[in-house]
C-alpha cells in the first residue's frame, strides 16, 4: 500500500512491511505511475482550490475497474441540537466557515460529489454519510475547539469577541450540551473497464 501527503511528517512505515510512505504534492505532480486498483483521499480535495483537476488525475490514476473514494466533510450541516444553544455555536461555526472560505475551502464540495462523479461518468457509484452525536465534555468534540483555536486571530476580523470565544469554549465543556460531528460524506465509484 502507498500513502502519500505533502507532509509526511506524521506518517511513518516503520513498522509496516505492507506500507510505502511517499511525499507527493496532488496538484503538482504526476501521480505515481502504474495505475491504481483503489484509491482512497479524506478531507484533501475540500482544501484545494484545483479539487476538480485533482480529481481528474486521480480518476485518469485508476486502472479499468480500479475503484475511487472519497470522503469529506458536509460543512453545511446543522451541528448544535438543542434551540436553547443554537446562537451561541453557530456564531463562531459560521464564523469560522467564513474563514475557510477566505482560505479556499469549498464548503458545498461534499454535497456536491454525486454530480461530479456523474459528470465524469463512473460505474457503481455509492454514497453514505456518517454522523455520531458528541456530547461537551468528550474528547471528540474538542475537534471544534481546535479547529476555531488554529484561526482566533481571522475570527476577531470577523467579528467574534474574546467573550463568544470563551462561551463557545464552555459550550464544548458542558456536558448538557450536544452537537453533531460534521457529517463525513464518502462516495465511491469504478472507473469504466470499457471506453464508452
Ligand atoms: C485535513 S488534513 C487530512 C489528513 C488525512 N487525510 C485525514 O483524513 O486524517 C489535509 C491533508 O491534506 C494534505 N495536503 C494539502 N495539500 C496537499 C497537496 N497539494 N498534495 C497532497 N496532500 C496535500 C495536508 O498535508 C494534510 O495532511
Amino acid at each position: 500500500m502507498l500513502v502519500t501527503d505533502i507532509d509526511t511528517r506524521w506518517l511513518t512505515d516503520d513498522d509496516r512491511d505492507n506500507l510505502t510512505v511517499r511525499q507527493h504534492d496532488v496538484v503538482a505532480e504526476e501521480p505515481p505511475a502504474g495505475g491504481f486498483d483503489l484509491i482512497h483521499a479524506r478531507l484533501v480535495l475540500i482544501h484545494l482550490p484545483q479539487r476538480h483537476a485533482v480529481l481528474d488525475r486521480l480518476i485518469s490514476s485508476l486502472k479499468p475497474g480500479g475503484r475511487l473514494v472519497l470522503e469529506e466533510f458536509d460543512l453545511r450541516h446543522p451541528l448544535a441540537t438543542q434551540a436553547g444553544h443554537r446562537a451561541e455555536f453557530d456564531a463562531v461555526q459560521d464564523a469560522f466557515l467564513r474563514v475557510m472560505t477566505t482560505r479556499e475551502v469549498d464548503i458545498d464540495w461534499a454535497r456536491s460529489l454525486p454530480e461530479n462523479f456523474a459528470a465524469r461518468d463512473l460505474d457503481d457509484v455509492h454514497v453514505h454519510t456518517h454522523t455520531i452525536l458528541w456530547r461537551g465534555g468528550s474528547p471528540e468534540i474538542q475537534l471544534y475547539r481546535v479547529n476555531v483555536e488554529q484561526v482566533a486571530a481571522d475570527l476577531a476580523t470577523e467579528g467574534i469577541s474574546a467573550q463568544a470565544l470563551d462561551d463557545f469554549y464552555a459550550l464544548l465543556g458542558n456536558p448538557a450540551f450536544t452537537a453533531w460531528s460534521h457529517p463525513l460524506v464518502s462516495i465511491s465509484a469504478a472507473r469504466p473497464r470499457l471506453c464508452r
